[in-house]
């Protein structure tokens, strides 16, 4: 290892020193959380060499819902009343008896590290929760993550690499290809015929399959289509992944938002244990406890996995914010008080679910969408709603600035015939943008 001697840190740009690069200013937009103005870089005078970076981020895009997105809050900016579909979080609070949990442990003095993969206690209340589900689940195969999200990079990166194929449920999450590829494996897509709410088949994932192929993430519900598999759907799937050595890994965030009135979706713990091969389950408190901003999620994986991953996330972020830990720990401890929670919530989802399908089925007809079985997203067809050579973030530009209604364009989940809305606001505020994008699109 080279070693460079400490001395002031300096921006330096090939072969000369920018005095005051660093120097400059930003200043807040109006309605913006930034309290005034932080320093920023400012534009060089002249057009630096174009920077060059490693293989790891070579591939990496930028998300592709950030256009739309920076659009709503530049007109927003400018004073337009914007409805904003768009988010892919509730628009509750965080339950105060897990808010209070956070602060009490603060105020008592848990402000220190835990343990890089969690707390031991949260990690064994969690295990409970998947014990209850039928799990042979001990305290040490769950690994405590900062959101979801971390729980499937880790997974990604310690079990994909070069040469590898993983298959993606499509359409995707918008994260799960730059995982893969981040991991320097190869995504490869796979969907179901849009009339099964695209629901793969072991036919589907067989005719994909290459001697490549270590793994395969799905989500149920799903973000953005809300299809649930049924548990014989999910259990013919986990069977084809056992058979053929090929990694599931299962993505079970948004489970407890099911609408069927008969609890969670069904997960990987609702299968036949001898259906499941080499699996990493994910969850965590952002969706169903409305905690996203606390960032705490878990994954659940066989104990040499999951000691694996927890030493990757000890040499990258070691543990999630131990505040947080404490109010998921109130979460996964108090399970009646916390599944009441989640009921209400769930009501308030499954009811805005019937509102918007009615809506657009009386004002929009001639847009098909999935019917959500879950989650908090309607993903509807908008290709004959678009003029020759338009796509999705055409479709979803128009309706934000004719409108005044955000929406994600189909293509940052992998099908450009299609946008996603949340219904994760009010009944007026679904009323009211169903309405104007009827009246813009001459529905109504
Ligand atoms: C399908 C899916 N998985 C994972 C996540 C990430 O969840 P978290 O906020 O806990 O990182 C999201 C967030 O939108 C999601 O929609």
């Amino acid at each position: 290892m080279r070693r460079v001697p400490a001395g002031p840190v300096v921006a330096r740009f090939p072969g000369r020193l920018i005095a005051g690069a660093l120097r400059g200013n930003l200043v807040a937009r109006p309605g913006g959380s930034i309290p005034g103005p932080i320093p920023c870089r400012p534009s060089l005078p002249i057009d630096p060499p174009p920077m060059t970076f490693s293989e790891n981020v070579a591939r990496l895009q930028p998300s592709a819902t950030m256009a739309v997105s920076s659009l709503a809050k530049r007109l927003r900016a400018e004073g337009r009343d914007i409805i904003d579909l768009s988010a892919g979080e509730p628009d509750f609070d965080t339950p105060s008896w897990l808010v209070d949990a956070a602060v009490e442990g603060v105020r008592a003095g848990a402000t220190r590290y835990t343990p890089a993969a969690g707390m031991p206690e949260l990690r064994a209340a969690i295990a409970r929760s998947l014990v209850a589900r039928g799990a042979d689940a001990a305290w040490n195969d769950v690994v405590v993550t900062a959101g979801a999200k971390q729980a499937l990079f880790n997974a990604c990166f310690t079990f994909f690499g070069p040469g590898d194929e993983v298959m993606i449920a499509s359409p995707y999450w918008t994260s799960y290809p730059e995982m893969v590829t981040l991991s320097r494996a190869e995504p490869v897509f796979v969907q179901g015929p849009a009339e099964r709410n695209f629901v793969l088949r072991p036919e589907d994932l067989e005719a994909a399959r290459t001697g490549r192929t270590r793994g395969l993430i799905m989500c149920s519900p799903s973000n953005p289509t809300g299809a649930v598999y049924e548990r014989d759907e999910l259990a013919a799937v986990a069977r084809w992944a056992r058979d053929n050595d090929v990694r599931l890994i299962n993505d079970e965030i948004y489970r407890h938002i099911h609408f069927a009135g008969a609890g969670t979706a069904p997960g990987l713990l609702e299968l036949d244990p001898e259906d499941i091969g080499p699996f990493v389950l994910i969850d965590g408190v952002s969706k169903a406890f409305a905690m996203t901003g606390w960032r705490i999620g878990f994954s659940f994986c066989e104990g040499a996995g999951a000691k694996k991953m927890a030493a990757f996330q000890s040499h990258t972020t070691s543990n999630p914010a131990t505040p947080s830990q404490l109010a998921a720990l109130a979460a996964y401890g108090d399970v009646e008080r916390s599944l009441a929670d989640i009921a209400q919530m769930t009501e308030a989802y499954d009811r805005r679910q019937r509102l918007v399908v009615s809506l657009m089925r009386e004002l929009l007809p001639e847009l098909s969408f999935v019917e959500p079985g879950g989650a908090f997203y309607l993903f509807f067809r908008v290709d004959s709603a678009c003029g020759p050579g338009e796509g999705s973030s055409d479709f979803c530009t128009r309706v934000l600035e004719e409108a005044g209604v955000a929406l994600v364009p189909g293509s940052a989940f992998g099908d450009d015939r299609y946008a996603r809305m949340s219904f994760a606001t009010s009944d007026d505020l679904l009323s009211e943008a169903i309405r104007r994008m009827a009246r813009v699109l001459g529905g109504g």
